[in-house]
Protein backbone atom coordinates (compact mmCIF):
# COMPACT_ATOMS: atom_id res chain seq x y z
CA UNK A 1 0.00 0.00 0.00
CA UNK A 2 0.87 3.79 -0.64
CA UNK A 3 1.95 6.02 2.28
CA UNK A 4 -0.53 8.86 3.31
CA UNK A 5 -3.49 7.27 0.76
CA UNK A 6 -6.28 5.86 2.92
CA UNK A 7 -6.73 2.10 1.58
CA UNK A 8 -10.07 0.53 2.21
CA UNK A 9 -10.83 -2.90 3.75
CA UNK A 10 -13.67 -4.71 2.08
CA UNK A 11 -14.10 -7.18 4.31
CA UNK A 12 -13.96 -4.87 7.16
CA UNK A 13 -15.34 -1.59 6.25
CA UNK A 14 -12.76 0.22 7.54
CA UNK A 15 -10.16 2.37 5.95
CA UNK A 16 -6.56 2.69 6.99
CA UNK A 17 -3.45 4.74 6.57
CA UNK A 18 -0.01 4.93 7.31
CA UNK A 19 2.31 7.84 7.56
CA UNK A 20 6.15 8.02 7.26
CA UNK A 21 7.66 10.13 10.01
CA UNK A 22 11.53 11.60 11.10
CA UNK A 23 13.38 11.18 12.19
CA UNK A 24 13.48 7.35 10.86
CA UNK A 25 14.94 5.90 14.15
CA UNK A 26 12.60 7.61 16.45
CA UNK A 27 8.60 6.97 17.55
CA UNK A 28 6.78 9.92 17.09
CA UNK A 29 5.81 12.30 20.06
CA UNK A 30 3.12 13.47 19.71
CA UNK A 31 0.03 11.86 20.51
CA UNK A 32 -2.40 10.13 18.02
CA UNK A 33 -5.27 11.94 18.39
CA UNK A 34 -3.60 14.78 17.07
CA UNK A 35 -2.34 14.08 14.24
CA UNK A 36 -5.13 11.77 13.24
CA UNK A 37 -7.73 14.03 13.45
CA UNK A 38 -7.20 16.49 10.80
CA UNK A 39 -6.50 13.65 8.53
CA UNK A 40 -9.30 11.91 9.17
CA UNK A 41 -11.71 15.13 8.83
CA UNK A 42 -9.71 15.58 5.44
CA UNK A 43 -10.59 11.79 3.98
CA UNK A 44 -14.12 12.55 4.63
CA UNK A 45 -14.29 15.95 3.13
CA UNK A 46 -14.66 17.38 6.32
CA UNK A 47 -13.13 20.35 8.81
CA UNK A 48 -11.13 19.38 11.61
CA UNK A 49 -13.83 20.52 14.11
CA UNK A 50 -15.93 17.78 12.96
CA UNK A 51 -13.59 15.24 14.30
CA UNK A 52 -13.45 14.83 18.26
CA UNK A 53 -10.96 12.22 19.66
CA UNK A 54 -10.53 11.55 23.30
CA UNK A 55 -8.84 8.87 25.73
CA UNK A 56 -7.22 8.09 28.52
CA UNK A 57 -3.76 6.79 28.43
CA UNK A 58 -3.97 3.06 28.76
CA UNK A 59 -7.28 2.72 27.16
CA UNK A 60 -9.21 2.18 23.52
CA UNK A 61 -9.22 5.64 22.14
CA UNK A 62 -13.18 7.51 21.34
CA UNK A 63 -13.87 9.23 18.50
CA UNK A 64 -16.96 10.79 17.19
CA UNK A 65 -17.66 11.99 13.88
CA UNK A 66 -20.19 14.89 13.42
CA UNK A 67 -21.05 14.19 16.90
CA UNK A 68 -21.37 10.36 15.77
CA UNK A 69 -19.42 7.51 17.64
CA UNK A 70 -17.25 5.57 15.65
CA UNK A 71 -14.43 2.96 16.29
CA UNK A 72 -10.60 4.07 15.68
CA UNK A 73 -6.91 2.41 16.64
CA UNK A 74 -3.84 3.89 16.06
CA UNK A 75 -0.02 3.04 16.48
CA UNK A 76 3.04 4.66 16.48
CA UNK A 77 6.58 2.91 15.46
CA UNK A 78 10.21 4.30 14.39
CA UNK A 79 9.59 6.62 12.01
CA UNK A 80 5.74 5.27 10.84
CA UNK A 81 2.37 6.08 12.37
CA UNK A 82 -0.79 4.22 11.80
CA UNK A 83 -4.70 4.45 11.92
CA UNK A 84 -7.51 2.66 11.00
CA UNK A 85 -11.06 3.59 11.13
CA UNK A 86 -14.73 2.45 10.98
CA UNK A 87 -18.07 3.27 11.27
CA UNK A 88 -19.25 0.43 13.66
CA UNK A 89 -18.09 -2.64 15.33
CA UNK A 90 -14.56 -2.53 16.85
CA UNK A 91 -11.24 -2.30 15.27
CA UNK A 92 -7.33 -2.51 16.42
CA UNK A 93 -3.79 -2.04 14.62
CA UNK A 94 -0.61 -2.11 15.15
CA UNK A 95 2.98 -1.37 12.82
CA UNK A 96 6.58 -2.06 13.56
CA UNK A 97 9.11 -1.83 11.11
CA UNK A 98 10.49 -4.93 9.44
CA UNK A 99 14.10 -5.81 10.43
CA UNK A 100 15.98 -8.59 11.26
CA UNK A 101 16.14 -9.53 14.99
CA UNK A 102 18.73 -10.62 17.11
CA UNK A 103 16.46 -12.64 19.29
CA UNK A 104 13.66 -14.29 16.79
CA UNK A 105 13.62 -17.44 18.24
CA UNK A 106 12.79 -16.20 21.60
CA UNK A 107 10.77 -13.71 20.99
CA UNK A 108 8.48 -16.25 18.93
CA UNK A 109 8.56 -18.64 22.00
CA UNK A 110 6.94 -16.07 23.90
CA UNK A 111 4.73 -14.56 21.53
CA UNK A 112 3.24 -17.83 20.35
CA UNK A 113 2.48 -21.55 20.22
CA UNK A 114 3.80 -24.76 18.28
CA UNK A 115 1.03 -24.96 16.49
CA UNK A 116 1.17 -20.97 15.55
CA UNK A 117 4.79 -21.07 14.82
CA UNK A 118 4.72 -23.87 12.45
CA UNK A 119 1.76 -22.50 10.63
CA UNK A 120 4.15 -19.60 10.13
CA UNK A 121 6.75 -21.19 8.96
CA UNK A 122 4.76 -22.96 6.26
CA UNK A 123 3.13 -20.41 5.18
CA UNK A 124 6.38 -17.60 5.23
CA UNK A 125 9.14 -20.19 5.34
CA UNK A 126 11.54 -20.46 7.68
CA UNK A 127 12.17 -16.87 8.64
CA UNK A 128 11.76 -16.03 12.91
CA UNK A 129 12.27 -12.25 12.32
CA UNK A 130 9.32 -12.14 9.72
CA UNK A 131 7.06 -14.80 11.99
CA UNK A 132 7.46 -12.96 15.26
CA UNK A 133 6.40 -9.40 13.67
CA UNK A 134 3.39 -10.97 11.84
CA UNK A 135 2.34 -13.01 15.30
CA UNK A 136 2.82 -10.04 17.57
CA UNK A 137 1.26 -7.21 15.55
CA UNK A 138 -1.78 -9.86 14.80
CA UNK A 139 -2.05 -10.34 18.32
CA UNK A 140 -1.32 -6.40 19.72
CA UNK A 141 -4.07 -5.54 16.46
CA UNK A 142 -6.73 -7.99 18.15
CA UNK A 143 -6.20 -6.99 21.66
CA UNK A 144 -6.43 -3.17 20.94
CA UNK A 145 -9.44 -4.15 19.21
CA UNK A 146 -11.09 -6.11 22.53
CA UNK A 147 -9.74 -2.89 24.35
CA UNK A 148 -7.40 -4.78 26.75
CA UNK A 149 -4.13 -3.61 25.00
CA UNK A 150 -0.72 -6.14 26.17
CA UNK A 151 -2.46 -6.17 29.91
CA UNK A 152 -3.12 -9.41 28.35
CA UNK A 153 -0.54 -12.31 27.79
CA UNK A 154 -0.46 -12.51 24.05
CA UNK A 155 -0.30 -16.32 24.08
CA UNK A 156 -3.43 -16.41 25.64
CA UNK A 157 -5.02 -15.17 22.41
CA UNK A 158 -4.52 -18.27 19.74
CA UNK A 159 -4.16 -17.26 16.01
CA UNK A 160 -5.82 -19.86 13.13
CA UNK A 161 -6.73 -20.29 9.50
CA UNK A 162 -3.27 -18.30 8.87
CA UNK A 163 -2.46 -17.92 5.32
CA UNK A 164 -0.65 -14.67 3.39
CA UNK A 165 -2.88 -12.51 3.91
CA UNK A 166 -3.88 -12.74 7.19
CA UNK A 167 -5.64 -15.16 10.32
CA UNK A 168 -8.60 -15.58 12.63
CA UNK A 169 -8.80 -15.71 15.78
CA UNK A 170 -11.66 -16.45 18.32
CA UNK A 171 -11.19 -13.86 21.44
CA UNK A 172 -13.16 -13.61 24.61
CA UNK A 173 -16.05 -15.38 22.84
CA UNK A 174 -16.18 -13.37 19.40
CA UNK A 175 -14.55 -13.93 15.79
CA UNK A 176 -11.62 -11.69 14.82
CA UNK A 177 -10.44 -10.95 11.22
CA UNK A 178 -6.88 -9.61 10.86
CA UNK A 179 -5.08 -8.71 7.67
CA UNK A 180 -1.39 -7.79 7.67
CA UNK A 181 -0.83 -4.98 5.08
CA UNK A 182 3.20 -3.87 4.05
CA UNK A 183 4.26 -0.31 3.46
CA UNK A 184 7.33 1.16 2.77
CA UNK A 185 9.35 -0.70 5.97
CA UNK A 186 6.82 -1.43 8.14
CA UNK A 187 4.28 -4.23 8.56
CA UNK A 188 0.99 -3.59 9.82
CA UNK A 189 -2.03 -5.56 11.12
CA UNK A 190 -5.57 -4.62 11.30
CA UNK A 191 -7.98 -6.52 13.47
CA UNK A 192 -12.01 -6.24 13.93
CA UNK A 193 -15.00 -8.38 14.55
C1 LIG B 1 -2.13 -0.61 24.18
C2 LIG B 1 -0.66 -0.99 24.06
C3 LIG B 1 -0.61 -2.43 23.56
C4 LIG B 1 -0.01 -0.03 23.04
O1 LIG B 1 1.25 -0.48 22.71
P1 LIG B 1 2.48 0.35 22.16
O2 LIG B 1 3.25 -0.57 21.30
O3 LIG B 1 3.14 1.01 23.30
O4 LIG B 1 1.93 1.54 21.31
P2 LIG B 1 1.22 1.71 19.94
O5 LIG B 1 1.79 2.93 19.33
O6 LIG B 1 1.14 0.50 19.10
O7 LIG B 1 -0.29 2.05 20.39
C5 LIG B 1 -0.56 3.23 21.09
C6 LIG B 1 -2.04 3.51 21.00
O8 LIG B 1 -2.76 2.40 21.53
C7 LIG B 1 -4.02 2.88 21.98
N1 LIG B 1 -4.35 2.18 23.20
C8 LIG B 1 -3.81 2.34 24.42
N2 LIG B 1 -4.40 1.50 25.28
C9 LIG B 1 -5.33 0.80 24.61
C10 LIG B 1 -6.27 -0.19 24.96
N3 LIG B 1 -6.38 -0.66 26.22
N4 LIG B 1 -7.08 -0.67 24.01
C11 LIG B 1 -7.01 -0.23 22.74
N5 LIG B 1 -6.13 0.72 22.34
C12 LIG B 1 -5.31 1.23 23.27
C13 LIG B 1 -3.92 4.37 22.15
O9 LIG B 1 -4.73 4.97 21.16
C14 LIG B 1 -2.46 4.69 21.85
O10 LIG B 1 -2.40 5.87 21.10
P3 LIG B 1 -1.35 7.06 21.42
O11 LIG B 1 -0.37 6.91 20.31
O12 LIG B 1 -2.11 8.31 21.35
O13 LIG B 1 -0.76 6.81 22.76
C15 LIG B 1 0.09 -0.89 25.39
O14 LIG B 1 0.28 0.45 25.69
C16 LIG B 1 -0.65 -1.55 26.55
O15 LIG B 1 -0.92 -2.72 26.56
N6 LIG B 1 -0.93 -0.80 27.58
C17 LIG B 1 -1.58 -1.35 28.77
C18 LIG B 1 -3.08 -1.29 28.64
C19 LIG B 1 -3.72 -1.51 29.98
O16 LIG B 1 -3.22 -2.18 30.86
N7 LIG B 1 -4.89 -0.86 30.12
C20 LIG B 1 -5.61 -0.95 31.31
C21 LIG B 1 -7.08 -0.92 31.03
S1 LIG B 1 -7.65 -2.26 30.04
Amino acid sequence: MEPGVWQEIGELGASICVEATAPQDERPASSSGEFWAPRIAASRLLVEGDVSIAGKEGYRPEIQILGKPAAVSFSRTAGGRSCVIRDTGRVGIDIERRTELADANGMLEIASSRDERDRMFAVFGEDSSNAVLRVWTAKEALLKAIGLGLSVDPKSVELSDIGIAGCQSRCRGQQFRVSWFECLAFLVAVAGD
